[in-house]
């Protein structure tokens, strides 16, 4: 268990874009094990995280519909995006790291 503190830490700061700040450490890894699997694989067609291009559209939409997306699912994202234990504050801190939507609150 020890290592996977730095793990989590190192998969997510490999993202050189991704601002952890916001994000607890159980939503860091929550996101690491959930959101990540797609959101960092093109191929998924999956909006990439830090890819703004991908978001732009979708940001415009606000934050209460990227949520309402997440819990139902959409497209190729299962509902939750597999994330069975997250709550919806941690899913709104999670999309917010995702989509890099900067200063909500
Ligand atoms: C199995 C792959 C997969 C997982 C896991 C996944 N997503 Fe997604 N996600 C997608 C795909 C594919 C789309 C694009 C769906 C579309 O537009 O058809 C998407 C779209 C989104 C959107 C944009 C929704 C909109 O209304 O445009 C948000 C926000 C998002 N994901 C956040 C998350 C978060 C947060 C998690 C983790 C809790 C997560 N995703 C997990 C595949 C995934």
């Amino acid at each position: 268990m020890k290592l996977l503190k730095p793990l989590v830490a190192t998969v997510l700061l490999a993202l050189p874009f991704v601002t952890l700040a916001e994000l607890t450490e159980r939503q860091a890894k929550l996101l690491a094990h959930n959101c990540v699997q797609c959101h960092a694989r093109a191929a998924t067609g999956a909006p990439g995280m830090g890819h703004a291009e991908n978001w732009k559209t979708r940001d415009s939409t606000g934050e209460d519909k990227l949520l309402r997306s997440v819990i139902e699912g959409l497209g190729g994202m299962p509902p939750l995006g597999y994330c069975a234990a997250c709550t919806e504050a941690d899913l709104r801190a999670m999309i917010r790291t995702v989509a890099g939507l900067e200063g909500a609150q």
